[in-house]
């Protein structure tokens, strides 16, 4: 198997399927790393910046852009699945079962999830709809990881550390991120590695 590693190591992401149900799905027994998170959070970027790939994964200013799941395929040995954003303002209440369905059924289904990474703003810390997706994936056992990104957006350390206690409130160690500073991609990269089989 190729190896993975962080930016400074050369990787290859290629774009696979883009997929709006589940019939979409690829097959092909790789393993897979989820990238979730509301709306605008910067899952794209991130899966850019750990990728080394500037335009891999479309990212946009405007909001509600990823509306199907895609997947990358990362040197040849794990799909990276960059999944639509949730919390939207202006979604329906449609689009959003929607959503939500076509979600659960990919966290359920895939077999070969090794880790999903829920992705927040620190400026923000946690809000309504990343509860209760930490909620569902402790429910049904799901390993996942809390990034809080866009680090780089808060001014100085104590603000930094601000957000990231705020997130710590629930029990969980979060990961600093920037996709612009590029902080947190090696730490990240050690955790996905860790969670892919050997
Ligand atoms: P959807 O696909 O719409 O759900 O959005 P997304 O979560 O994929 O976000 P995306 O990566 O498209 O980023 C949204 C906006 O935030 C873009 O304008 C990015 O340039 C910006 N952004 C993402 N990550 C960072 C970061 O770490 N720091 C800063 N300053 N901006 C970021
Ligand atoms: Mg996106």
């Amino acid at each position: 198997m190729p190896r993975v590693g962080p930016r400074d190591v050369i990787l290859r992401g290629e774009f696979v399927a883009s997929a709006a149900n589940p019939e979409s799905f690829p097959s092909g027994g790789l393993p897979e790393v989820a990238f979730l998170g509301r709306s605008n959070v910067g899952k794209s970027s991130l899966i850019n910046s750990l990728v080394g790939q500037g335009k891999l994964a479309f990212t946009s200013s405007r909001p509600g852009r990823t509306r199907t799941i895609n997947f990358y395929r990362v040197d040849g040995s794990f799909y990276a699945v960059d999944l639509p954003g949730y919390g939207y303002a202006e979604t329906s209440h449609q689009q959003m079962l929607a959503w939500k369905r076509l979600i659960e059924n990919y966290l359920l289904t895939r077999e070969n999830l090794a880790l999903a990474v829920l992705i927040l703003d620190s400026r923000r810390g946690w809000m309504e709809g990343d509860l209760l997706l930490k909620r569902w994936l402790e429910h049904h056992g799901r390993p996942y990881v809390v990034v809080a990104t866009k680090l780089d957006k808060l001014r100085n350390k104590s603000e930094q550390e601000r957000g990231l206690a705020q997130i710590r409130l629930q029990n969980v160690e979060p990961m600093p991120f920037s996709a612009v500073t590029g902080r947190g991609v090696r730490e990240l990269w050690q955790t996905i590695t860790k969670a892919l089989p050997q």
